[in-house]
């Protein structure tokens, strides 16, 4: 991928590029508004103390470097809200941030996000399906880590590709616990010994989800904490641009060589699910109006139990209650709401069909081409 720039009003932003320096220096030098989402995993603050051995006495490589190491919560947490407050301004009002943590870290990253306006819209709990095991057995195998959604402030008007990720998931809605295992195999970049490149790359997989769920193509994703790029090369493969910032050298020349090696995905295969809730809106009272359905023809609720008639204005009436679609299906159930697009149907020749099919006529009808 080229790099480029995308020129603001003020500065220029500098797209697929791994820019040197703090991340919090750098990110203040960045315009404001200009990226679509951030992925951080920043330092988790380990504190670790003396070495770690497996039963056989050898040594576990443990994250034990010094971009990891805080003299105290106390300056942990300063560096999390200056790193956050950076980050929050070059986000546009839509945007959001994923912030990856374990419980070492995330409790207090979650509440300083909190702190600064963001709002948090899910946890997710990514579940290693091969977590490496507690050598000592004093406490239990900690086979997860943390994820936190969050928008920049409430009101955004975030990207959430729901119907990609339930397709992921094979027509299930996605959950909030993603089992992925770590990075391991042809994926881990070594270095000249054959050892970790880093102590800490993560899966391409589990970046691929959140891309896919909350990212569309050509949008920006920033990372701080660059690492070894596993952002950038997602973002690469799947046609979306990134801002890497790391501060150690040696990271991002592995970055840098492990990005020249990525290709992009073919364009048409980057186009995921679309939302249903951004299909165009269609009253009931069309279906009426277009003499799709009669006033005064009977719907039946799709379990047989009930049935109401339509009305001319494209409101429905049953067992004396009026209301929308919605509004009888939920009073003749008892429930405190009902989709009257999948809970009523009207009958052809003996068989029932759902109203949605009548929804989804129109709105085909809708996306054809138009003569010029
Ligand atoms: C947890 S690792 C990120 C690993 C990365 N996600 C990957 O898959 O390779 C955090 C990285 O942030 C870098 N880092 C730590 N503090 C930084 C700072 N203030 N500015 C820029 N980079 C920093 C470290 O050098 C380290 O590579």
């Amino acid at each position: 991928m080229a790099t480029k720039t995308k020129t603001t009003e003020a500065t220029a932003l500098p797209l697929n590029q791994i820019l040197a320096g703090d991340c919090i220096e750098v990110m203040r030098s960045l315009p404001e508004c200009s990226v679509d989402l951030i992925f951080a995993d920043p330092p988790y603050n380990l504190q670790l103390r003396g070495d770690l051995h497996r039963p056989d006495n050898s040594r576990v490589d443990a994250v034990d470097d010094h971009w990891d190491q805080f003299s105290s919560f106390a300056s942990y947490d300063q560096f999390t809200r200056e790193w956050l407050a950076a980050a929050r301004r070059l986000l546009k009002p839509n945007g959001a941030i994923w912030v990856i943590g374990s419980y070492h870290n995330i409790f207090r990253v979650g509440a300083a996000l909190q702190d600064q306006g963001f709002w948090i819209l899910n946890d997710v709990v990514w579940r290693k399906s091969n977590p490496m095991p507690n050598f000592k057995g004093k406490r239990l195998t900690n086979a997860h880590e943390t994820l936190i959604w969050a928008s920049k402030q409430e009101a955004s008007k975030y990207t959430f590709n729901y119907e990609a990720l339930k397709a992921l998931n094979e027509g299930v809605q996605m959950r909030s616990d993603w089992v992925i295992p770590i990075c391991t195999g042809h994926e881990r970049l070594k270095d000249e010994h054959g050892d970790k490149a880093h102590p800490t790359q993560k899966p391409e997989a589990l970046l691929h989800r959140v891309m896919v769920a909350t990212t569309n193509p050509g949008d920006v994703v920033l990372d701080p904490f660059f690492g070894t790029g596993t952002t950038g090369a997602v973002a690469k493969m799947l046609g979306r641009d990134f801002i890497g910032i790391e501060r150690e050298e040696g990271y991002r020349k592995v970055a840098a060589e492990r990005l020249s090696r990525v290709r992009r995905f073919d364009a048409s295969a980057l186009e995921v699910s679309g939302s249903k809730r951004a299909e165009p809106r269609v009253p009931f009272g069309q279906l009426v109006e277009r003499g799709m359905l009669r006033p005064g023809e009977e719907l039946y609720s799709m379990n047989n139990r009930h049935k109401a008639k339509v009305r001319a204005d494209g409101t429905l009436i049953g067992n004396d209650v009026k209301g929308s679609i919605h509004q009888v299906g939920a009073a003749l159930e008892g429930a405190p709401s009902c989709n009257g697009w999948t809970y009523w149907c009207y009958k052809r020749e003996g068989k029932m069909i759902p109203i949605d099919i009548l929804r989804q006529q129109i709105r085909a009808e809708m996306e054809e081409p138009r003569p010029n």
